[in-house]
This record gives structure tokens, C-alpha cells and sequence, in this order.
């Protein structure tokens, strides 16, 4: 008997929105041909603390309360009231904000379709940078939206180019990523945070701060978070990750949002899944109640920062002499490149990996459509010490030499 073919049962959503992605395809790539990989979006397996969580997690069933249905819909308080906390030390919160303003996301990636499914309706523009996280791009777009790209330097979004489209279209929200951004590894400075929250108030336009690498800051302290910035004015939903400063397995995120779009989120939350486990969520306020979260930051970031520095410093020895022109991010895990004389960086990503066995994502999965440019790569070191990023970086450069010839 044949078996039932679900191509044909699809909706259009699952049909026309969600393609398939280049950055599984590089992965995938990555994988059968034994590269080495600076595609990494995720953290160093080494640097997950993995006997602290486990005893952490250990703990948690001597609370049977948390085989029930929780209490709240918005997540396990004790976490919600670590975070306002820790938060507001960071000097990171407006005054506004209690622990009813925060709801645990299932990693910062649920607080992002959350929001989407509150805002968006079919034919809605967003706004985004150019570029931006791709799977942003994907959920936003599988609500309806329309995704406009608002062009960023170094210092963040380009406020003229961004009051341009607002003059124009009726924008929903605009979806930012402040700091070592995915995957510019660039962080809008104070000045630039001042000016575009400025113009989205001239035209009454609230924003989505998605803000995971918050805490990977290898130079100097990150500027004011737009949250804080907006202060009382509350146009500016807050989304947080333990992804990159714990482990992304715990699926623990989350959103800090004013009570209008908190009680319609959470009525979306219930229609979705009832509830998050509270199994995790305990588990991770228990790891965090027991350690020195400042200390665990910065030993991390003297990794990272390490890691960093090999790899800025590989590409600068060998990859400069051929036109490679890249940034050097001060935090995250993201360093984004241009090759002079390589207008199709989907090709060379391919051929790199085939040919020379080293993994890169091709830039052009970062923009919204019709806003493509395929002249750039995206780097990650999250994985890379220094001996493989000195590797690394030689067959980047074989590979740039014979994909010329
Ligand atoms: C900009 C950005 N937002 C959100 C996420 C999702 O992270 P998580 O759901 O693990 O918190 C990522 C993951 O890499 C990211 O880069």
C-alpha cells in the first residue's frame, strides 16, 4: 500500500513561508565532509556547566508541587523574580517593571514568535536590520509579515535610512538585536539607541529588543539596553536567553513585556502548550541561586575573548592580503566578512566546504527578501581555539585562491 503523501496536505504557511535553510544545508555539509566549522550559532559545549546543572536538576523532584499544572501561566515565579532582580542590579530595567512584566520563554527563540503572533497579521510590515537573525526572519514571515530591511552600520541602525521607511509604511514593530548582533557581530552605540528610539516615538512605533549575547561582552560594559532607555514610555518588549550563558538545551528564555501585550501573550501561550515545564525552570533558578553568576560570566568571556582574538587575528595573517575585509566584534560569537571580487558568497560557502573542508554561512540567509546581498560570510569562533582558527583560516585562504583561478 502506498503510504499517504503529506506534500499534498500541507498548508500554504508550511508550503510558501518556511524554506528550507542554507544553514542547515552548511551544517549538513559540514558534517559529511569532516570540516572544520566556523558556522557555529550556539555555545562551546566544553563551557556548559554541565555537573553544576546536573545537581541543580537533581533537586527539583523534592518539590512535587511541580508535577502539577503551574501556577502561572507566565512561568515559575522564583526564576521570574531572579531575573527581575538581576536585571534591575544590571541597571538593565525601567522602573515599571515587576515580575508579572516577565513570562519564561522556551529559549528567547518562543519569546520571538510570541510577540510575532501578537503583532502581525497577514500583510503586516516589520521591520528588521539588515541584516538579521535568520530565524526571526522565518517566524515573522510565517505569521505574514512583510519584512522590510532597514540598512546598519557599525553603530547600529541607520536612523535616517529607518525614519525614510517609517514616513512611508505603517510599520507594526521593528525587531532589533543591539548588541554583537547575529550575525554582524555589531552593537548600536548609546548615541545611536538615543536617536532611533526617538524617531519610533515621532511615529508611534513599539520595538522588539532581542538581546541573547547581553552578557558576552569581551571590551567594555554594553550600552543602556532600549528598554530602559524608553523608560516609562513602554513601547519596548525585552527578550533575554540563558541559551548563551548557561546552555541552550535548558530552553530558558525570556520576555519582558508591559501588561496590554502580557496578557494577550499569555492567552497565546495557554492556546499553544497550557504551560512550560516547571522542571527546568527550577532546576535553573536552583543552579543560579548556588553560583557566582558574575564570576561564571566572565570566565566564560575569557574564553570567548580568547577565541575572538585567534581568530581575528588568523584572518588578518592570512585571509587580508586577499581582499578579505571583516570586523572584530567586542562580544557574541560573530565576526562578518567581505571578499573583494566574490559577488555570489553562496558558491564559495559551498566550495569551501567541498574543496578545502571549512564551514562558513553565506550571508545573504541574514536579509529579508528582495533585500539580498550575497557579498558577505558570517564567521562564528564560539567553537574555535586558537590551533583551529589558525587552521581554519589557511584553508579559507587555499580555498579564496583556487575558487579564483
Ligand atoms: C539573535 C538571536 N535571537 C534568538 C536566538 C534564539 O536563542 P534561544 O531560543 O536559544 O534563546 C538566537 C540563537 O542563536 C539568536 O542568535
Amino acid at each position: 500500500m502506498a503510504s499517504y503523501n503529506f506534500e499534498r496536505a500541507l498548508s500554504s504557511m508550511a508550503r510558501e513561508r518556511l524554506e528550507v535553510s542554507e544553514i542547515g544545508e552548511m551544517i549538513r555539509l559540514v558534517v559529511k565532509h569532516g570540516a572544520i566549522s566556523f558556522t557555529a550559532g550556539e555555545p562551546s559545549a566544553d563551557l556548559v556547566p554541565a555537573l553544576q546543572l546536573k545537581e541543580a536538576f537533581g533537586d527539583v523532584f523534592d518539590d512535587p508541587s511541580l508535577l502539577g499544572y503551574a501556577g502561572s501561566v507566565l512561568g515559575y515565579p522564583g526564576l521570574r523574580e531572579w531575573i527581575r532582580g538581576w536585571m534591575r542590579d544590571g541597571g538593565l530595567l525601567p522602573d515599571w517593571v515587576e515580575a508579572s512584566d516577565i513570562m519564561i520563554t522556551c529559549g528567547s527563540q518562543e519569546g520571538i514568535s510570541l510577540a510575532g503572533e501578537a503583532l502581525i497579521d497577514p500583510g503586516s510590515y516589520v521591520l528588521v536590520e539588515s541584516p538579521t537573525y535568520m530565524e526571526a526572519l522565518l517566524s515573522f514571515r510565517k505569521q505574514g509579515a512583510v519584512c522590510i530591511g532597514v540598512p546598519t552600520d557599525e553603530r547600529g541602525i541607520v536612523v535616517e535610512s529607518l525614519e525614510a521607511i517609517l514616513k512611508e509604511k505603517n510599520i507594526r514593530f521593528l525587531y532589533s538585536i543591539p548588541n554583537f548582533q547575529n550575525p554582524s557581530g555589531n552593537t548600536a552605540s548609546a548615541e545611536r539607541r538615543m536617536e532611533v528610539l526617538d524617531v519610533l516615538r515621532r511615529y508611534d512605533v513599539p520595538m522588539l529588543e532581542d538581546d541573547p549575547y547581553h552578557y558576552l561582552s569581551y571590551d567594555a560594559d554594553t550600552p543602556p539596553t532600549y528598554i530602559k532607555l524608553s523608560g516609562g514610555d513602554a513601547r519596548v518588549v525585552y527578550l533575554g536567553s540563558f541559551s548563551k550563558i548557561v546552555a541552550p538545551g535548558v530552553r530558558c528564555g525570556w520576555m519582558v513585556a508591559p501588561a496590554s501585550l502580557m496578557s494577550r501573550i499569555s492567552s497565546l501561550r495557554v492556546n499553544a502548550c497550557l504551560d512550560l515545564p516547571s522542571f527546568p525552570q527550577r532546576g535553573l533558578l536552583n543552579y543560579l541561586s548556588r553560583l557566582d553568576v558574575k564570576g561564571h560570566i566572565e570566565s566564560l568571556n575569557s574564553v570567548y575573548r580568547r577565541r575572538r582574538d585567534a581568530l581575528v587575528s588568523a584572518l588578518d595573517s592570512h585571509m587580508s592580503g586577499l581582499g578579505f575585509r571583516h570586523n572584530r566584534p567586542g562580544g557574541g560569537f560573530f565576526i562578518w566578512g567581505n571578499l573583494d571580487g566574490v559577488s555570489d558568497m553562496t558558491a564559495f560557502a559551498h566550495y569551501a566546504v567541498v574543496n578545502e573542508k571549512i564551514g562558513v554561512i553565506p550571508g545573504s540567509v541574514f536579509f529579508a527578501p528582495g533585500a539580498a546581498d550575497n557579498t558577505s560570510i558570517r564567521l562564528s569562533f564560539a567553537k574555535i581555539d586558537e590551533a583551529r582558527a589558525e587552521e581554519g583560516c589557511l584553508r579559507l585562504a587555499r580555498a579564496v585562491k583556487n575558487y579564483r583561478k
